[in-house]
């Protein structure tokens, strides 16, 4: 019988487990102090077809997530029957991948006879700020720019966010992707696109993310995504030189510019005092040093994750699982994995 005990306790010690993507990852935390936080990643093998193979990174998940769960726990310190709830991503990714980690995050609940909080995990990358300052509370500002969402949200309570800004088309992170491609740069693309932006200071003035004359605020990636094959292909056809380095950083610039300078313009004109990131892309050094002298500047406090908890992990399940907890949002052993959920 699965009876657990839904009494919510002043500290639990949760264990979260994440394999949305290419990532398996699982992390302890208690209370909001981290304990550990474990990835295997199936990565290296996935470059070698130049992106993620759904079916690859379902088999990957099946032979790590038991040991990155083992891995986390020791690394924590805590044997498996502390554990107060267990926390998984459930949507939104690649389903075959998510019910790899659904499915082991269940048999763990059940056997501990402990809640299963299902977690979304766009509110994961939300969440990850939670643990990088332990005194954060709403409201507040995010930037979240990920492999498949670009928006800028209003965190008002710890349960409720309000979208201000979004994507009408392809998300940062694929974007940088694609450029990454068409540069002939190896996946993952987006780190290896700052790498060699590094190269240049040459700005080629590229048309800007953010969608002109629009009534809202909203960005086009696959707009700035085609203009810069466009530019690579014509120059091409011409049998003019490029310099890659040039174009990595001008793509870099009018992707991540506007972003920045959104995101400071509604924390002015909400009152928010604070602004925070989360998502593979707020790991861009660029992108975080913009972001942390226009807060400066515009005196917000900007509480941005160490970058290895921008990009997918578990420990971000985990704190995300802990304000579901503290609300008493648990799940049914019944829960499904989902392929989207809105934002
Ligand atoms: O959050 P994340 O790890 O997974 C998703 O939820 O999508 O984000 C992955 C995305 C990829 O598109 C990757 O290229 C991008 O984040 N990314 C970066 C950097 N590191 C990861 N983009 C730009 N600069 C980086 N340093
Ligand atoms: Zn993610």
């Amino acid at each position: 019988m699965y009876t657990p005990d839904y009494t919510i306790k002043p500290t639990p010690v949760i264990l979260g487990i994440e394999s949305s993507c290419d990532e398996t990852a699982a992390a302890v935390i208690r209370g909001r102090e981290f304990l550990s936080s474990e990835i295997i990643s199936s990565a290296a093998e996935q470059s070698k077809y130049g992106g993620v193979v759904p079916e690859i990174a379902s088999r990957a998940h099946t032979q790590a997530v038991d040991e990155v769960v083992r891995l986390a726990l020791k690394n924590a310190g805590v044997k498996k029957e502390q554990l107060s709830a267990v926390a998984v991503t459930y949507g939104a990714g690649l389903l075959g991948a998510l019910l790899v980690g659904l499915s082991y995050a269940k048999g763990l609940a059940y056997s501990l006879n402990v809640p299963l909080i299902g977690v979304n995990h766009i509110r994961g990358h939300l969440s990850a700020s939670y643990l990088t300052d332990k005194n954060l509370e709403p409201p507040f500002i995010t930037l979240l720019a990920s492999g498949g969402h670009t928006a800028i949200l209003h965190t008002q309570s710890y349960s409720k966010f309000k979208v201000l800004a979004s994507t009408c088309d392809d998300a940062a992170g694929e974007a940088f992707d694609k450029v990454a491609r068409v540069l002939g740069l190896p996946y993952p693309g987006g780190v290896n696109v700052e790498k060699l932006a590094l190269e240049s200071r040459n700005n080629l003035n590229f048309p800007s993310a953010l969608v002109k004359n629009s009534a809202e605020v909203r960005f086009s990636y696959s707009g700035l995504k085609t203009y810069v094959i466009n530019y690579l292909h014509t120059a091409s056809q011409r049998g003019e030189e490029v310099s890659p380095a040039d174009v990595a950083y001008s793509f870099q610039r009018s992707a991540v510019d506007p972003l920045v300078k959104k995101t400071v313009e509604f924390a002015l004109s909400l009152g928010a005092k604070t602004v925070t990131a989360g998502g593979g892309v707020t790991a861009n050094g660029y992108l975080r040093q913009s972001l942390l002298s226009a807060c400066n500047e515009a005196g917000l406090k900007c509480v941005l994750p160490e970058k290895k908890y921008c990009t997918d992990n578990a420990a971000m399940i985990a704190a995300e699982g802990l304000i579901q907890y503290n609300a008493g949002n648990f799940a049914e052993l019944s829960l499904n994995a989902r392929a989207q959920i809105p934002l």
